[in-house]
Parts: structure tokens; sequence; C-alpha cells
């Protein structure tokens, strides 16, 4: 693909390496909202606007895997209110949206703690999920209730039993399997994770997964995180070295 035009856009791919599996922690709804002197909710829906943005962004540029964090394992400790209303969001957003995602070809899923989330969302999840299952062109995979330390727990759980049970014997126990043991292993690990809204660290998101992504952050709060910030997060990516513990193409002719 080159230069693919929508709504004076340029999606142009010459040459430019964009990830096939990206990762984005949604951050600065908060900030967003008090800045124009307006409640927490009102920055979370601008949030929930700007995902759907991101989404046909990413489809457009080729990306084919997008994760996005939406909602942590810890984020219960927020006030009761402002987690009631995330999720009454969440069930709004999929319902509201389904049919954009839909023309843009894009199947949602989720990860994360999903049985521990309140039955509305749960039955939105199981209904998004299975309405999309045959949609080729990206995956949309939102991380809800979601936490890396307790899905390497939840693996570590799965071989565990598979000890107990006599299937293997613990030095069997390879990277691979807790890969494969992960809660979505088909899903390829994230490329680059993207950061907005000026925070450096991971936040407990994709922790198994993150070994070796390239990471890229900027000021900017996650609803004004537009086009041209996706695009220079991938013209960024693209100059990168990636060496993966090894040494560079160049320094290893050398
Ligand atoms: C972090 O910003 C954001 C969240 C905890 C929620 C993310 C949710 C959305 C973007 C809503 C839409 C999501 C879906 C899946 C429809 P923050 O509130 O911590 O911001 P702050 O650090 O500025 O306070």
């Amino acid at each position: 693909m080159a230069i693919l035009s929508n709504k004076n856009k340029t999606y142009d791919t010459t040459g430019l390496k964009v990830p096939v599996s990206l990762a984005v922690i949604m951050d600065g709804n908060g900030r967003w909202a008090k800045k124009r002197l307006l409640p927490r909710s009102a920055g979370h829906r601008a949030g929930a606007e700007n995902l759907k943005e991101l989404c046909r962004n990413c489809g457009r540029y080729g990306v084919k895997y997008l994760t996005v964090y939406a909602f942590s394992t810890e984020n219960w400790s927020r006030p009761e209110d402002e987690v009631h209303q995330l999720m009454e969001l969440f069930v709004e957003f999929f319902e509201k949206y389904d049919p954009e995602l839909e023309q843009e070809g894009i199947r949602v899923r989720f990860t994360g703690d999903i049985s521990a989330l309140p039955e509305k969302v749960r039955k939105t999840i199981a209904e998004g999920e299975e309405r999309s299952k045959n949609r080729q062109k990206m995956q949309l995979i939102v991380a809800m209730n979601y936490g890396g330390r307790r899905e390497i727990e939840n693996a570590a759980r799965k071989l565990a039993s598979k000890v107990k049970a006599g299937e293997i014997e613990p030095e069997d126990i390879t990277e691979q399997m807790l890969s494969e043991n992960m809660y979505l292993p088909d899903v390829p690990d994230p490329e680059l994770i993207i950061r907005p809204s000026g925070e450096m660290r991971l936040s407990n998101f994709l922790l198994w997964e993150s070994a070796y992504a390239e990471f890229w952050v900027s000021e900017t709060l996650w609803p004004d995180f537009g086009y041209d910030d996706l695009t220079q997060a991938f013209k960024d990516y693209a100059g990168r070295d990636r060496r993966f513990g090894g040494l560079s193409s160049k320094e290893a002719k050398s």
C-alpha cells in the first residue's frame, strides 16, 4: 500500500514500517477534562470518541492488532461513580459504534479478567466478540480489568495445574509455554507501545508481551491524540534500531 486519502489525511505508508501489533495506554482523560473545567466523565467520553478515531487511523495505516488499555485491575480503587460511568461508557461505545467498526472491518476482542466485570459489560463483550468474529481487516483488543501481573499469575496457575495432573514436569516449563498460556496467545506481542500524556511507565500493561516493544511517549493528552501524533509515532518507530539483545545488522557485518 502506498497512499490512501481520507478526510484530508494522507496515509502514506511508502517506506514506513508500521507495526503489525500496536498497543496504546489511553491516559490523560482526567487532565483533559480538568483543563476545560469539565467533570472527569467528560474526559472519558472524549477519550472514547478518540478511540474510534484511532481505530480508523490504525486500520487505514495497515496495523493488524491494536490493543488498548481501557480499565486496569487497579482502576477499581477510583471513586465508585467514576467506575460506574466508565462501565456504562464501555457498553454504550460498543453498541453505538459497532456499525462504524464493522464498516472498517474491525474485529473486537477483550483481554483481562472479564469474569469479574458487571454482568451488563460481560454481555456487551460476548455480543461484540460474536458479532465481529468474521471481520478481517484489524483486531481491536480492549484490555478490561486487565493487569499484566494477574495475566502472568493466571498463566503460572494453568501450568501448575498441568504439573499437578502429571501432564508435565516443572523442568519442562519454557518461555514459549508461558506465552501460550497468556490470555490471547494468538495475538502477536506489540512492537510499539504508545503512551500519551507524558507519563513514562507501563502501569502493569502487557508486562509479559512488552519484553521487546519499543516505547513512544507524547505530552498530548489522550482525547487530543490524533492522526499527526500517530504518524509521528510510526515515523519514529520506523527509525528505531531493534536489536533484540543482539547487534544491529551494520555492526554484525563489520
Ligand atoms: C486513564 O486516564 C484512562 C482510563 C482509566 C480510562 C480509559 C477509558 C477510555 C479512554 C474510555 C473509552 C474506552 C472504551 C473501551 C470505550 P485518566 O482518567 O487516569 O487520566 P488522568 O491521568 O489525566 O487523570
